[in-house]
């Protein structure tokens, strides 16, 4: 909970939630667990120094110059309430928030640079590989509320952000979000749009599965997100084209292929897509050749390989055991390689 986002919430929206807190959440009986927050982040007192020295004059939300009230509204709720930052920007090595708004620089909102719970939180940047720059306004709109459009679908950590917090938020505040986002410039401005390119397809179609890790998608993956990629509309997301599979941290790729995700239903999209986990068949290098044809069919052009190194790291973590319905880490077929 050092989340610097807060601090620019109005008075207004702070008696707000000390209201509701107060008398509209019923007290339950805590016991210690070992979900409580341990010590030494149980202290507050270290917080009153980490402010000061990281997050020094963090003032309360002013609308700009010349913005018009949506546009504000946007911005205050995606560097406030949101702290959509606190994912979505990288933290430099003392973990403070990289640029706490846009005014402070590009990195503000360009992505993670370390996985929280595993998971990369993507460029919500203009960038047209790897960031929102494709994306329409409307596009992003449907995916807040929803967890979904067309093309794609959230997973991972963000899952919870829909469910839990954005389906919830009214059309006009979706709408100011989704504005305000599309304002941000590119981080990297050299980026290449997407170009599709149907020789993988083609290839596919053919029976040629000869290109590293085609065999395992033809075997594993192509009954969802189909030969060509494309998914189909609002069920399996699309990979051609997509951000997420462009992104130059391939941590989120390798966990999904890993342990699969569930998308909630939520209140305009009731049914919930399941993607089910591959690490209990699929051994390191499969599921290193697997991302990288990923990355680089149908137009992708993802910029970094993933190694059967990359995958053993992500395998390593708890949370791949867990999600994998607590198989014993040693018995995985890659431990039998
Ligand atoms: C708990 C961490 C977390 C928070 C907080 C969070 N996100 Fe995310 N978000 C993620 C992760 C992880 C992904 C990558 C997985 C995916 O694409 O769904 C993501 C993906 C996205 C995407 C899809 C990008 C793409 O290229 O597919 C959008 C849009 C997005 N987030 C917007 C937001 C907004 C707006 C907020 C604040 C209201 C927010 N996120 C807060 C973790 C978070
Ligand atoms: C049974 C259908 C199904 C199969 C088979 C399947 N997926 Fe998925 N995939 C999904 C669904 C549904 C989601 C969305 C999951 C979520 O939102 O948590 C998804 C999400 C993804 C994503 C994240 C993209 C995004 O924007 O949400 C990637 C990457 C991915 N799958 C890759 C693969 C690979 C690689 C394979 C084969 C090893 C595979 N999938 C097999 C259904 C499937």
């Amino acid at each position: 909970m050092p989340y610097p986002s807060y601090a620019v919430v109005s008075d207004e929206d702070m008696q707000a939630l000390y209201a509701y807190f107060m008398h509209g959440v019923a007290p339950v009986a805590q016991q210690n667990k070992e979900s409580d927050i341990p010590w030494p982040l149980s202290m507050r007192w270290p917080l009153a120094i980490w402010r000061t020295v990281f997050a020094p004059n963090v003032k309360a939300f002013q609308p700009k110059a010349g913005e018009d009230k949506e546009l504000a509204r946007g911005r205050y709720l995606v560097e406030g309430l949101g702290h959509c930052g606190a994912c979505h920007t990288p933290r430099s090595f003392t973990m403070q928030e990289k640029a706490l708004n846009d005014a402070k620089g590009s990195d503000y909102l360009a992505g993670s640079n370390a996985p929280i719970d595993g998971w990369t939180a993507s460029n919500l940047r203009g960038d047209n590989r790897d960031g929102l720059g494709r994306w329409s306004q409307d596009d992003l709109a449907q995916f807040l509320r929803t967890g979904r459009n067309d093309d794609t679908a959230a997973f991972g950590g963000m899952t919870d952000v829909v469910e839990h917090s954005l389906q919830y938020l009214s059309e006009e505040d979706i709408n100011a979000i989704a504005r305000y986002l599309k304002s941000l410039g590119a981080k990297d401005p050299s980026q290449a749009g997407f170009q599709p390119d149907d020789a993988v397809a083609q290839a596919l179609w053919k029976g040629d599965d000869s290109k590293p890790g085609a065999a395992t998608y033809v075997d594993s993956c192509a009954a969802c997100h189909r030969t060509d990629g494309r998914g189909y509309k609002r069920f399996f997301p699309a990979l051609r084209g997509n951000p997420v599979v462009l992104a130059d941290d391939p941590t989120s790729l390798i966990h999904i292929v890993l342990t699969g995700g569930t998308l909630p239903g939520v209140k305009d999209a009731p049914s919930s897509v399941v993607m089910p986990g591959f690490g209990w068949r699929l051994n390191d290098n499969q599921v290193a050749d697997v991302v990288n044809f990923i990355r680089t069919s149908w137009g992708n052009k993802g910029e970094k390989p993933v190694t059967a190194h990359d995958v053993a790291e992500v395998r390593k973590e708890s949370f791949v055991a867990e999600q994998q319905g607590n198989v014993d880490i040693e018995k995985l077929p890659q431990a039998k390689k």
